[in-house]
Order: C-alpha cells, then sequence, then structure tokens
C-alpha cells in the first residue's frame, strides 16, 4: 500500500483509538508505524493533521507521542467531564451519523432510557425541524442532539417547556460568543436576526416522555443556498472556531438548570427570562399560522406560553403555534 495522504481516514481513526487507549501514557512511533502499517515519518505527519484539528498530543524523542486532549471530538471523554449535571446527558450516546437522533432518542425512550439521556449525531440523515422542514446536517462542524425528558407536569404548559430549552440554550452558547444570543417565538435562537439554533419538542408515548431536538450551527461557515442571509453559526459571530464539546457541554448544564427551574418554581421565571431575549416584543410583527397570516404588534406572552399578538383592530389574539416573521 502506498504511503501517501490519499487514504487518511481510516488510519486516522486507528491512530486515534490508539492514543485514546494509552491515554496518559506514551505509545512509541515505531509502534504507530506498524498498527498503520505506514512508516515512521508519515506517523508523524498524521499527528501533526491531528494537532492542526486541535488535538493536544505531546511528542518526546525516544518515548513517544502521548495524548493530552482530544480535538473537537465528541466521544465521552472529552464531553462528560465537562458536565456538571445530576441528570442531564448521564447517559451520552454519541453516533458518527443517525437518520434523525430525536427518532433514535424516541426508541430509546420506549424501550425505558432514563431522563436526560442524550442522543447525538456527528450527521444526520434525515434531519427534521419544524413544519417538516428538513435540517441541514453535515459532519464534523456542528451539533445535532436530542434529550429524552420525562417531565412530571401538566400538559397544559407543556409550551413553556420549550421556551425553557430556548434560555436553556441561550445561556449555554453566551460565553462562546460574548453576549446572549435573541430568541424568535417559539424557540429559534439569533445573532444578528440569523438562527444559528433551532428546537423540536415532541411530546411522545402518551405524554409519558419528551425529546427535546436540538440544531446548533457552531463552526458551519459554507451556508447551502436556502440558507444564505438567514442563518449563522457560532463561529461566524465569534470569529474563530469554537470548540463543540464545550458548547455541548455548556448547553446540557444550562438546560438542567432551567428545567429544574421549570419545574420547582412553575413558568414565571422561564417567562420572564425568555421575554428578556426577545427584542421585538412590542414591535410588529407577522405571524403565519393554521390561521393564516396576522400581522400586528407582539405584546408578550400568556402564562402558558402562548404569544400574545395585537391585531390594528384593537383585538388581542393568542398564538399556540406558528412561524413569526420579524420586521
Ligand atoms: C427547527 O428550528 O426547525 C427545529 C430544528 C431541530 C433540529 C434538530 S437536530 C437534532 C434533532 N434531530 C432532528 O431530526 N431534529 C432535531
Amino acid at each position: 500500500m502506498s504511503d501517501n495522504d490519499q487514504a487518511p481516514t481510516d488510519r486516522e481513526e486507528v491512530l486515534i483509538e490508539k492514543l485514546r487507549a494509552s491515554v496518559g501514557q506514551f505509545v512509541s512511533g515505531t509502534d504507530l508505524a506498524s498498527l498503520l502499517g505506514v512508516s515512521r515519518a508519515a506517523v508523524g505527519k498524521r499527528i501533526l493533521g491531528l494537532r492542526r484539528k486541535g488535538w493536544e498530543i505531546e511528542a518526546v524523542p525516544n518515548r513517544g507521542y502521548r495524548l493530552i486532549s482530544a480535538g473537537d471530538s465528541l466521544a465521552p471523554e472529552s464531553v462528560t467531564p465537562l458536565l456538571n449535571t445530576r441528570w442531564m446527558g448521564r447517559l451520552y450516546l454519541p453516533h458518527e451519523e443517525l437518520g434523525s437522533t430525536s427518532d433514535a432518542a424516541a426508541k430509546m425512550a420506549e424501550e425505558g432510557a432514563p431522563n436526560g439521556t442524550v442522543v447525538l449525531a456527528e450527521s444526520q440523515t434525515g434531519g427534521r425541524g419544524r413544519m417538516g422542514r428538513a435540517w441541514h446536517s453535515p459532519p464534523g462542524v456542528n451539533l445535532h442532539f436530542s434529550v429524552v425528558l420525562r417531565p412530571e407536569m401538566d400538559p397544559a404548559i407543556a409550551p413553556v417547556l420549550s421556551l425553557a430549552a430556548a434560555v436553556g440554550i441561550a445561556n449555554g452558547v453566551r460565553g462562546f460568543v460574548g453576549h446572549p444570543p435573541t430568541v424568535k417565538w417559539p424557540n429559534d435562537l439569533l445573532y444578528r436576526r440569523l438562527k444559528f439554533c433551532g428546537l423540536l419538542l415532541e411530546m411522545l408515548g402518551a405524554s409519558r416522555f419528551v425529546i427535546v431536538g436540538v440544531g446548533v450551527n457552531v463552526n458551519m461557515m459554507s451556508f447551502p443556498p436556502e440558507l444564505q442571509g438567514t442563518t449563522t453559526s457560532l463561529q461566524n459571530e465569534r470569529g474563530e472556531p469554537v470548540r463543540r464539546s464545550a458548547v455541548l457541554a455548556s448547553v446540557l448544564n444550562s438546560l438542567e438548570d432551567w428545567f429544574d427551574r421549570f419545574y420547582s418554581d412553575g413558568p414565571r421565571p422561564v417567562l420572564g427570562a425568555w421575554l428578556g431575549l426577545a427584542d421585538w416584543i412590542g414591535q410588529r410583527v407577522v405571524v403565519s399560522g393554521p390561521k393564516g397570516r396576522l400581522a400586528g404588534v407582539a405584546i408578550g406572552l400568556d402564562d402558558a406560553g402562548a404569544l400574545r399578538l395585537r391585531t390594528d383592530d384593537g383585538q388581542e389574539h393568542r398564538i399556540l403555534s406558528g412561524t413569526v416573521e420579524l420586521r
């Protein structure tokens, strides 16, 4: 086999697996070379490639290579040490590729997966958004995950759960950009009015569990034509790459915090925090929903999380589902 860069992926995986299995210990260049079936010089090149991707690997003459920290990996050893949760993400199941993490999480929930189980995929072949839209899920750049929630609550306040999720994520990402995002009803997260995160809440299993599907554009820098002009990513806002494991852990920590707050204190703190992130309240918006398009002034939320809209005839509407267009 020629020793070139044409088929790096499977060799890279073997290299990563070996370094991971020996974490904290040196592995000699000779051992790695024979494991990969390449020269020692080629091992050195691959180590350099991993370092460029953010992996910290120490190299010491006569001892070999030692993994210090994984790069932009979403493996459990990169994520779990960053969690300070009691129940969120304590069962964490990352996959290379899934149809939809929400479908996989729902199946696991049916089979008894505990509250807080997180199913993640590097890429999704059938990622789903709201209103039957597809969710662009390319490998290696973003976060796509779903959480199994087993909330004990009145189903009437379930919409507030999705607002709690939006507030949790907003607080989880704020440190990576330097300021908090804004929210768009019901639960899109935006920077400069461009969407970087969407949430899909599905109440399933005769309301025994809820699947919270989350898509966060983290390092995506090239946007397909249909997303151009409406979409951004954390890297786009920050101006430099963001480590996905750190974003994921911060978001999961904050989600647990906001869900717990909702369960113990009820909707009020969630609604207050959400309104604090909605800079368009008090302005004119257009809402497209089951009843068609309604234009008016967004005046706030009611206690169940519905959007209150005052139309020009002075009537107040309670919007339970739909899409808001900001001016
Ligand atoms: C939206 O804004 O339309 C909601 C997007 C939700 C996308 C996420 S990605 C992870 C999870 N799996 C899916 O199939 N969808 C959600």
